[in-house]
């Protein structure tokens, strides 16, 4: 009997709609061959839920996040919703998720695939083979420190006031996430902090080399962020593990993707700490977001979010034989020449998003056959 899944699916907006209905094309394929039955309840996020409820997330949303297995998340954001206040933003969508469900470990992939090693703008004799994982905090530090906001003083000057605040448990936490990432992996991990200007990044240093006496077989070394942005362009499989705090980890997960040549070809896990019951809240999303100047052309690359989606059978439902197969699937549809325009190249085929969605599937069929 195989187990019914229940998953919460949230295209959101601009091209999250497009590239989650390919991903639809893998789920019904999976529950054809009878590898896995789902359940899928989806719903609006971001923007489309601010146009149809005045709300980037609701609380019934959040609710039938908490209830899922795991949820699926496409992208949030777009011109038409820039003005809004912070209060009111679609990014608050995602954001809410992340703190509202306790995902605080954000898992952030930067693979180079054989297939296109020379889409990076770097060497290819730089990126070949580059393999590193950043995990960045996402519960706290600058984006949820208090206090924050914009004050007016007697001058009539304004003040803009944001704050980074770490404690030891919520450092302690995503640094055992990465720790044992390192120990399934090269067994190096290295800690980004700026420990040389901050309090909080001190903090940050101490507590995560007095952890390291329980990973003994993991090499622990520490670094400061900037100095990080600069090896990562420089020599970037140095790193096996990254692990940093939220606002850094935005910034340096950003420059790492784009050592692999596209930002479509990305996914990524954020996973919140395992219940008593062993369960875990879990979403996962590609990095690229919403790419509003593309949207509703047909043309975005939809590998990202079907890899995401590989990640979630992994993390969340320990189907690894089903994620390797979506992931080996992607790399020989790319091997055979068909691309989209982000990662298109000389002698390729240029195709559009639903192509790349069906050839997917088809490799698929060949791989399981
Ligand atoms: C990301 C995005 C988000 C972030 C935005 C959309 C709030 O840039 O997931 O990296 O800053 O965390
Ligand atoms: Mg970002």
């Amino acid at each position: 009997m195989i187990p019914n899944r229940k998953l919460l699916v949230l295209p959101g907006d601009g091209i999250g709609p497009e590239v989650m209905h390919e991903v639809g094309r893998v789920v019904s394929w999976m529950q054809k061959r009878e590898r896995a039955r789902f359940t899928i309840v989806e719903d609006l996020v971001g923007g489309a839920a601010i146009d149809a409820r005045g709300t980037p997330i609701t609380d019934e949303t959040i609710r039938l996040a908490k209830e899922a297995d795991a949820v699926l998340f496409g992208s949030v954001g777009g011109p038409k919703w820039d003005a809004l206040g912070f209060d009111k933003r679609p990014e608050l969508a995602i954001l809410r998720l992340r703190k509202d469900l306790g995902l605080f470990a954000n898992l952030r992939p930067a693979t180079v695939l054989d297939p296109l090693v020379d889409a990076s703008t770097l060497k290819p004799d730089v990126v070949r083979g580059l393999d590193i994982m950043i995990v960045r905090e996402s519960t706290g530090g600058i984006y949820f420190g208090e206090p924050r906001g914009v004050e007016t003083l007697p001058d009539g000057t304004k003040r803009g006031i944001n704050t980074e605040v770490y404690t030891t448990p919520e450092i302690e936490r995503v640094a055992r996430v990465a720790f044992e990432l390192a120990q399934k992996r090269q067994k190096r991990l290295c800690s980004v902090e700026k420990a040389n200007v901050m309090e909080s990044g001190l903090l940050w240093r101490q507590t995560v080399a007095a952890l390291a006496k329980d990973y003994p077989d993991v090499a622990l070394s520490h670094m400061y962020a900037d100095n990080c942005a600069m090896q990562l362009v420089r020599n970037p499989r140095q790193f096996d593990v990254i692990v940093t705090s939220n606002l850094f980890g935005d910034l340096l997960s950003d420059l790492a993707s784009m050592l692999t040549g596209s930002l479509g070809m990305l996914p990524s896990a954020t996973l919140g700490a395992v219940g008593a019951d062993g369960r875990r809240h879990a979403l996962y999303e590609p990095i690229h977001g919403s790419a509003p100047d593309i949207a509703g052309k047909g043309i975005a690359n939809p590998l990202a979010q079907m890899l995401s989606f590989a990640m979630l059978l992994r993390y969340s439902l320990d189907m690894e034989e089903d994620a390797a197969l979506i992931e080996r699937a992607c790399v020989n549809v790319l091997a055979s020449g068909l691309r989209t325009a982000d990662v298109m190249a000389p002698g390729c085929a240029k195709v559009g998003t639903q192509v790349m969605g069906e050839a997917v599937v088809r490799e698929l069929e060949k791989l399981a056959a």
